[in-house]
């Protein structure tokens, strides 16, 4: 099978600040776009990047050197636009899509394997999962409380996320409402989506502590 990986960067990154585009921005002197792509490379046989508008050449300059053959296409208006965009971009030959936010530099590539080796086992989707440790309530427009929700039946969900080419490619192609992660896409065609353990290094850089976290936990690993 032929695995490539879309990575969605083409977000603004609002809630961290600053005016480069968070894929841009560098965590311990190495961009998000660069590490995230390193945590997928050795699983997969390409990558596509989508990037803003006019970051294209940046993009090419930090996938130098990059693990697996990388191509750059231009992201759209939403996350699902910019997933839409890449798989357009990617070649005959590939059957296996994984789909990892740009915004998650430190997963694990043992848990971009096992997602990989899920849909070669016979998965046509498959999410990595963490237990969500907090108490979760609903709340309305006010902030009062209306209901506590059962936590043992959540789970946070990451990327990267694997589909089998074709399902992933219908899930886009019939696509009604904006979703924020690709397997609610395929979940509303009816397929079966399955987890495997994801991992808490895998958490979405979104705020500046973010930032001072993953940089805290990078300089624990060496
Ligand atoms: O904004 P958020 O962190 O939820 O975005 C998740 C991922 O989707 C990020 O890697 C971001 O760059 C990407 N994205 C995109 N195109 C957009 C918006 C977000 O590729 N228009």
């Amino acid at each position: 099978m032929t695995v490539a990986a879309i990575i969605p960067a083409a977000g603004s990154g609002k809630r961290l600040g600053g005016d480069t585009p968070k894929a841009f921005r560098l965590i311990a002197g190495t961009t998000l776009l660069r590490r995230s792509v390193d945590a997928v490379a050795t699983s997969v046989d390409s990558v596509v990047v989508a990037v803003p508008p006019h970051w294209c050449v940046a993009a090419q300059a930090a996938l130098a050197g990059a693990a697996c053959p990388t191509a750059v296409v231009v992201g759209g208006a939403t996350r699902q636009e910019s997933v839409f965009v890449a798989l357009t971009a990617l070649a005959p030959s590939v059957d296996v899509v994984l789909v990892h936010d740009a915004a998650r530099p430190l997963m694990p590539p043992a848990v971009v394997a096992a997602v990989v080796a899920a849909v070669h086992a016979g998965a046509a989707a498959v999410v990595p999962a963490v237990p969500v440790p907090d108490t979760v309530k609903s709340v309305d427009a006010a902030g009062r409380v209306i209901a506590t929700v059962d936590r043992t039946a959540l789970v946070a969900i990451q990327t990267p996320q694997g589909f089998r080419r074709d399902v992933l490619e219908r899930a886009h192609g019939v696509a009604s409402a904006v979703a924020t992660d690709d397997a609610a896409l395929v979940e509303a065609l009816g397929i079966p989506v399955v987890t495997v353990p994801g991992h808490p290094a895998g958490f979405k850089i979104t705020t500046p502590y973010d930032v001072v976290l993953a940089e805290a936990l990078l300089g624990s690993r060496t």
